[in-house]
Parts: C-alpha cells; sequence; structure tokens
C-alpha cells in the first residue's frame, strides 16, 4: 500500500500505511523522532484496546527498551474533556517526561484528539504519533494535526493545531472494529469522493461488496487515496486561515450541532456527519465552488 507524505516544512511528516504493522511501532516512531536510543514515551488508549492492540504497541516499546508509561481512556466522546487531558498530564509528570517524551496516540478519533491535546499542551507541545485504529481515524482525525477536547457548550472548542511527527496505520486494526463504528468512518470516506476526487467516488461505488466486506485490498487504496486528498487540503491551509480546507467540513457543521444536541456519544461522528451531509445537499449552500480544483496531485478533482 503506497504512503502519503504531507508536507508542511519542519512540520512534515509520513502517513505509512500496511497490514500488521502494529509490532514496529516503536521502531518507526525512533526514525520519526531522529533518535539514536530509546527515548521516553507515554501511550494513550481507550480500555477497549488496552488488551488489544495498545498492548501490542506497548510490548514493541518495552522490547526496545523505551521508558514507558502507558493511559487508559474511557472508551466514547466523554473522554474528549479538560478533566481526561488533566489526568494525562498526571501520567506524563509520573513517567516522568520531558521535552523529549513522545506521546503515541493508539485508538479511535477520541484517543487521537484527546492525546493530541495534551502532547499540544504539555511543556509548551511535545511531539506525538498516531496510530489510528478505526477507519475514521485511518481516513480523516489522524491527519492534519486538529487536537481537541470538547467544551459542554461546544464541540472541540479547546484545541490546537500540532501537527504529528507521523501516522501509522494498521488497516488489520479493522477486523476488529465494530459494524457501527467502521460505518460510522465510511461516511468521512465518502465525503472525500463527494467534495474533492469524482473518480474516488466511482471507485467507492464500483466496490460497494469490498467496502462492506473490509476487503484489504479496497480498503488500503480508499484509506491511501483519502490521507492523500486530506494531506493535499491541509498543506495548502494548515491552520484554516485561507478558507481552502474549510472544504473538509462539508455537512460538519450540522454533525457538530447534532452531536451537541443529541448529547455527546449519543450520535457517532460519522453518523451525524451523515445526516450533515444530506441536509448540506439539501440546504441552498453550496459545498465547493465549481471552479476549485484540488490540483496539486494528478487524479485529484
Ligand atoms: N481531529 C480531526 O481532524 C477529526 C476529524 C474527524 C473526527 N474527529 C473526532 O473523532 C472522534 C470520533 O472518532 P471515532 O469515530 O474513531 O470514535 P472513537 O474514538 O470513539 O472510537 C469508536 C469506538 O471504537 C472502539 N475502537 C477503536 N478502534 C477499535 C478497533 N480496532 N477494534 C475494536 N474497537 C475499536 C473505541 O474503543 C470506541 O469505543 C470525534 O470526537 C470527532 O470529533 C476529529
Amino acid at each position: 500500500m503506497p504512503d502519503v507524505h504531507v508536507s508542511l516544512a519542519d512540520r512534515s511528516y509520513d502517513i505509512v500505511i500496511g497490514h500488521g504493522l502494529l509490532a514496529g511501532t516503536s521502531t518507526r516512531c525512533r526514525d520519526w523522532c531522529g533518535l539514536a536510543a530509546p527515548g521516553s514515551a507515554l501511550v494513550v488508549t481507550d480500555s477497549n484496546l488496552a488488551d488489544s492492540h495498545a498492548a501490542t504497541v506497548t510490548a514493541g516499546f518495552e522490547a526496545d527498551g523505551w521508558l514507558l508509561g502507558r493511559h487508559v481512556l474511557e472508551p466514547g466522546e466523554p473522554s474528549k474533556s479538560l478533566a481526561a487531558a488533566e489526568a494525562m498530564y498526571d501520567s506524563l509528570v509520573a513517567l516522568p517526561a520531558d521535552r523529549g517524551t513522545l506521546v503515541v496516540a493508539v485508538g479511535g478519533g477520541v484517543v487521537g484528539d484527546a492525546a493530541g491535546f495534551v502532547a499540544a499542551t504539555y511543556a509548551r507541545g511535545i511531539r506525538f504519533v498516531q496510530v489510528p485504529t478505526t477507519l475514521l481515524a485511518q481516513v480523516d482525525s489522524s491527519v492534519g494535526g486538529k487536537v481537541a477536547v470538547n467544551h459542554p457548550r461546544a464541540k472541540n472548542l479547546v484545541g490546537a493545531f500540532h501537527q504529528p511527527a507521523g501516522v501509522l496505520i494498521d488497516t488489520a486494526t479493522l477486523e476488529t472494529l465494530p459494524e457501527r463504528d467502521y460505518r460510522s468512518g465510511l461516511a468521512e470516506v465518502i465525503k472525500y469522493g463527494v467534495i474533492l476526487d469524482v473518480e474516488f467516488f466511482g471507485f467507492l461505488e464500483d466496490n460497494v461488496a469490498g467496502l462492506i466486506g473490509r476487503d484489504q485490498d479496497v480498503l488500503g487504496h480508499v484509506i491511501a487515496r483519502s490521507c492523500e486528498l486530506k494531506a493535499v487540503v491541509v498543506e495548502q491551509d494548515e491552520r484554516e486561515t485561507t478558507g481552502v480546507r474549510a472544504v473538509l467540513n462539508y455537512g460538519h457543521t450540522f454533525a457538530h450541532a447534532h452531536e451537541a444536541l443529541a448529547g455527546y456519544g449519543e450520535l457517532l461522528h460519522g453518523e451525524a456527519v451523515s445526516i450533515g451531509m444530506r441536509r448540506w445537499v439539501g440546504s441552498t449552500l453550496r459545498p465547493l465552488d465549481a471552479n476549485w480544483r484540488c490540483s496539486k496531485r494528478s487524479g485529484c478533482r
């Protein structure tokens, strides 16, 4: 499966995609951080993954001799909170962490957003690596450097732009993902086809059975293309100042309102995005200027 590079000057990084990569996370991290010897790291995950995918990751770090801490969040949206962040700061202090310590987020978008927020703010910013394990996180939230926790009255209100040092996507992790979470991630995949790449949308239409069946070849292409499309947009508007990145918002304003009104955790993010995309299409707004072209890479319409 092709790797993707996100080109952002001194904040550039690689997205490595493959099957069965988790055990090698430690080696990748050393490479991405330019470490000749193992350093210190805090692996953040949630309790659904602590004994499975996150255990595979931590075993690799332990075998390599890192000074290692573990922090396990409760699964779900409520863990994107300042209270959960405070507990992660405590784990970093207990390690003890310094400015060279790495935060490794193993999990879905909740773990990635919350752990990334802690990495962005601890000691004025330390490095972090994303190891996304949901489809939504693999195609969207692990790429682009948006990290945040929620305010009770608004989603993602307290956050930062903090790019990861690298993203390691092991497509084998999707084999254990519950069906509802898997389908939630498909909403973000379809979003890319609608807003940026008509050929990709055609590929999705032609491969519905493979998508539903989690065919590894289909998934490899879908994840790589989604990451590539997001990378192109992020490279042109890293901090949402030029308006280009707003294209990714397609359906999300409605989605965030639905999530907040329903109470965080009631609707999955991708489910809310699905509703939002349908509402947007039905409104008088247009998701994309007809002349806007994502022209940096071939095949990107
Ligand atoms: N930062 C961004 O750019 C960005 C973009 C899109 C969404 N998000 C955020 O992402 C969050 C949603 O992420 P999500 O959909 O990944 O949800 P999630 O992180 O809550 O994960 C969904 C569930 O799947 C479980 N899980 C994760 N990986 C698993 C696996 N491989 N096998 C079995 N179970 C697994 C988790 O424990 C959890 O219960 C929202 O908070 C949303 O705001 C952020």
